[in-house]
Formats: structure tokens, sequence, C-alpha cells
């Protein structure tokens, strides 16, 4: 299979029109519309076909993102310009999301639980953060003076998938924002106390693109500390590694979008129309996470696709597939239970962090904000206001089964609690302002709403902002 992965999350009315540029023989042709049809019945998203991402939404249909993705090739510190087409996710059908009953209450303040329950010092700790502030609850303030911490153009090392002043965004207010909780303040991001703490060290993300994220926004606040000539980056299937010499540190990002196995981990070609993930299975991604010194996970969005998740129970490699299906929540909750069980089994509490970073929101309904009909994240320029503000894609449902897992963690697990704060920042997304995958048509091109991903984020920007939290818990949890 070919790409580039056109990931074009249209409509379905217009999911036809994709079809027909792919040029296939008539038999696909009538074999998708099929599949199409099925999907609408179901519910389901339709992924990977023929190099084509199509995405169908049951009949009240918006504009959504696009998504896709994309991993540097090794390349030497000189040539940081090429660039291997990679993982590409993919976000819900809008249809199929289930408004849940929100649980209030429940979710309480689960880190503050852990860190206060523990007598022994916390690894990486140089301080305690101010008591009873919940840096997570806050605002964002205009800040022209010290953000963005970074120039776009000054970190080689952004995808193209982010970034967005090289792409014609035409504003700047979005990297002018900085979090500000409403008790105390953030101690600021202290570039050199990181690098010298990972000193002989490795960190990961393991996750998905949006981890991704995260993970390259973290090596764009580094980077400039460390001389040209000592430092490299460089990928091998799903694990891309970010060097520093002078240091003996690296911080590397995996891609397991699922944690566990699942037939979406395919570094290059991951897209199926069908999606299993494989009970029991952490440990096929977990070897490779053992010996880190800081750990950083997260997994939502691919569990989304619809109301279920398909297990699969056997291996991939049967014949007959004993296959359950799930109810998202709880195939979620099985998933959290393995990555609780790997932190219990291979993570040293004295010695090493696991941090997890809570789902990150997409912004493809403008009606959720106030905005107008038919509008998404697409020309927003500043951020929500309503301090009170949650968009339906961010699963209040989710955040119960993490806290009820990782509240019976014998290991502390940091939780980055970044949804509610980057539910304000429908001004934050990458948009139409990223390299696109495949040429547009002129019918897109006139309705930049309908090819605007609203699920990522530009860099320097919002996962910035992630990282300057993962900073104040690991110094000042
Ligand atoms: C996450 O942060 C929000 C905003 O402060 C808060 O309302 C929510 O209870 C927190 N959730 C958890 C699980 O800590
Ligand atoms: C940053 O951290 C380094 C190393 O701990 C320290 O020497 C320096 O004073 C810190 N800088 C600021 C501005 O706090
Ligand atoms: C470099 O770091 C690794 C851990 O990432 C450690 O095992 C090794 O001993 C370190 N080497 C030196 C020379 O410090
Ligand atoms: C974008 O925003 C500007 C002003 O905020 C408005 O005039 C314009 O019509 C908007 N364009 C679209 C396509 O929504």
């Amino acid at each position: 299979m070919k790409s580039p992965l056109s990931s074009s999350s249209s409509p379905a009315s217009s999911s036809s029109s994709s079809l027909r540029k792919t040029r296939l023989p008539p038999y696909l042709f009538a074999l998708l519309s099929f599949i199409v049809f099925v999907s609408i019945l179901y519910g389901e998203d339709l992924v990977c076909i023929f190099g084509q991402q199509l995405q169908v939404r049951p009949s009240s249909t918006r504009p959504g993102p696009r998504t896709g993705e994309l991993t540097r090739l090794p390349v030497s510190s000189s040539d940081v310009r090429k660039y291997k087409l990679r993982n590409a996710d993919t976000r819900p059908a809008d249809g199929t999301i289930i408004y849940e009953k929100v649980i209030n209450g429940v979710l309480g303040s689960l880190d503050q639980r852990k860190s206060s329950t523990s007598s022994d010092p916390v690894p990486f700790a140089i301080g305690r953060g101010e008591e009873g502030c919940d840096v997570f609850s806050g605002r964002w303030v205009r800040d022209e003076s010290t953000r963005p911490s970074y120039e776009e153009s000054e970190c080689p090392y952004i995808q193209p998938q982010l970034t967005c002043q090289e792409h014609g965004r035409p504003d700047k207010d979005y990297q002018h924002r900085r979090w500000q909780p409403h008790s105390c303040s953030l101690p600021r991001f202290n570039a050199t106390l990181m690098l010298e703490a990972l000193r002989g060290k490795r960190m990961m993300y393991v996750g998905d693109s949006l981890n991704r994220g995260q993970y390259v926004s973290m090596i764009c606040l580094l980077h400039s500390l460390i001389p040209e000539g000592s430092k490299s980056m460089e990928t091998f299937d799903s694990l891309t590694v970010f060097t520093a010499k002078d240091y003996n540190a690296t911080i590397e990002f995996y891609w397991a979008p699922f944690l566990l196995e699942s037939n979406s981990d395919n570094a290059v070609i991951h897209r199926v129309t069908d999606r299993f993930v494989r009970k029991g299975s952490i440990n096929k991604h977990g070897k490779h996470w053992k010996g880190v010194d800081i750990l950083v996970f997260n997994t939502y969005l691919w569990w989304m696709s619809g109301v279920t998740v398909k297990i699969l129970k056997g291996s991939f490699e049967d014949e007959v597939k004993d296959v359950v299906v799930k109810s998202t929540d709880d195939a979620y909750r099985m998933a959290m239970k393995s990555l609780v069980r790997w932190v219990q089994k291979n993570m040293d509490p004295k010695k090493t962090r696991v941090f997890f970073t809570s789902m990150s929101p997409t912004h493809g309904n403008s009606e959720e904000w106030g905005g107008e009909p038919g509008g998404n994240c697409y020309n927003q320029t500043t951020p929500i206001e309503d301090p009170k503000y949650w968009g339906s894609d961010s699963r209040k449902s989710i955040m119960q089964v993490i806290s009820e897992v990782f509240s019976k963690s014998k290991v502390p697990i940091t939780f980055l609690n970044i949804t509610q704060l980057s539910n304000y920042r429908k001004d934050a997304h990458t948009m139409i302002y990223k390299k696109q995958w495949s040429v547009l048509t002129p019918k897109q091109l006139a309705n930049p709403v309908s090819y605007a991903d609203c699920v990522h984020w530009c860099l320097p920007g919002l996962q910035d902002t992630w990282n300057e939290l993962l900073f104040a818990k690991l110094f000042y949890p």
C-alpha cells in the first residue's frame, strides 16, 4: 500500500468523490461503496483504503479535521528536512460519540492524594508544589514577553504536520498565551535544569501522534542548549530517539496508539478498516520501555472510533480469531489496568517517574462554543472564555476510568490533567496550516473548514504548556 495518507475526514456525502480520485477498478469501487455503506450503518469510521483515509460520518455531518502523520528518517543533524511518511491518527466520526452522563465530584485530585500518602522522597523532586494549588485549574493570559518559548523556525525537529507559520498561518496570537493557575504560579521551565536531570538517563513518551507532538515540544524546549553536532534524531520503526551526546541522555518517542498490541501498530501502514486491540498484550510494546527513567504515556483518540472496541483474545496469527466486543469504557479500563500492572512490575518508584497525559480535546464543531453552525477550529484566533467549557469529544467517563484505575496503583503515576485547559484552546490547532498529503480539490480549497485539522496542535503552542506542567510535577510534585 502506497501512501500518502490523504486522510481526508470528509463527510459521508463527499467520500465518494475521494474514492473516484483514486481511480479504482469498478469492482473495488463497488466493494468500497459497500464498506462505506456498512460503516455508515454501524457508525464506524473507515480508514486505510488503498492509501486513502476516509471517514464516514453518520447523517448529521459536520466538517472535521484531517489528520496525517509523519516522522523523520534517520538523518544527520544537518539534513533535517527529509521526512518519511508515517503514522496517522484518526478521530471519531462525530455522530458516533456518546454523550456521557457527567459524573462530577468523583474526579478528584488524584495526584495530590498520591504524593501526600507517600513519605519517601520523590525522584527528581527539588521542591514541593504550593500546598493546595491545582496547577491544572487556571486561565490563559496573553504574554508577549515570555511566550513563545522558542521560534518555530529555530526548531528543526517539528514535523511539517505542526509547523503552522511555515504553512501560512496568518496569526500568531496562539503562540503568546501562558497558562496561569488560579492559586499559584507555574515554575518557569528551566531547560538547563531539565537537561541536567536527564544526564545519563532516558526519557520516553509512549502513545499516539498527540504524544509525539508533546515529545517534539520537549525537544524544541531543550535543543538550543545543545551545540550542533552533539545532538541527533533517529527513527527505528516505532521508536524515535533524540540523543544529547554530551549529556549521555536520550529523549525518545515510542509509537503505540493503544499502548496494547493492535493492528494499528505498524509505523508505516497501520490503517485498517477493522481495528483490534489484543488483550493482555502490553509487553509486546512494554519490553521497549524497560529501563527508562521518565515515562510519559497517553492514549485516547484511537479508542474513540465508535461506541465499542473489538478485543482480540488470541493472537493476530490465529486463523479463527477470538474476538469480543467491549464498550469503549470497559476496553479502555482493560488497557489502563494493563498499564498499571506493567508499571508496578517494571518501574522502581524510588528512581523513576511515570506520567500519564489525559485526553487531548478536539474542536470539530463550533456550535459547541456558541459559534456559527457548520464551523470548526478553522479561523479561530482566541481561546474560549467560558471557564466551564467542556467539549463533547472529551469523555468524562474516560477521565473517571483513569482516576479509578490509577488510584489503585501501588506505584504513583502522575496525572497530567491537560484536558480542561486544552479545551479552551480552539485557536491552537494546526487547522489548514500544515503539510497537506494530497492535492486538495477545488471544492476543498473553496471550503477550508472541510479539511481543517482540529486534532493536532501548532508548535510552538499549547503543547509547550503540557511540558511546563510536566516540568512542574517532575521537580515540584
Ligand atoms: C482535571 O482538571 C480539571 C480542571 O481543574 C478538574 O475540574 C478535574 O476535576 C480534574 N480531573 C482530575 C481527574 O483530576
Ligand atoms: C536553571 O537551573 C540551573 C541548574 O539547576 C540553575 O543553575 C539556574 O539558576 C536555573 N535558572 C533559573 C533562571 O532559575
Ligand atoms: C549513559 O546512560 C546510560 C543510561 O541511559 C547508562 O547505562 C550508561 O552507563 C551511561 N554512560 C556513561 C558513560 O555515563
Ligand atoms: C474568518 O474570520 C473573519 C474575521 O474573524 C471573517 O471575516 C471571515 O468570514 C471568517 N472566514 C470563514 C471562512 O469563516
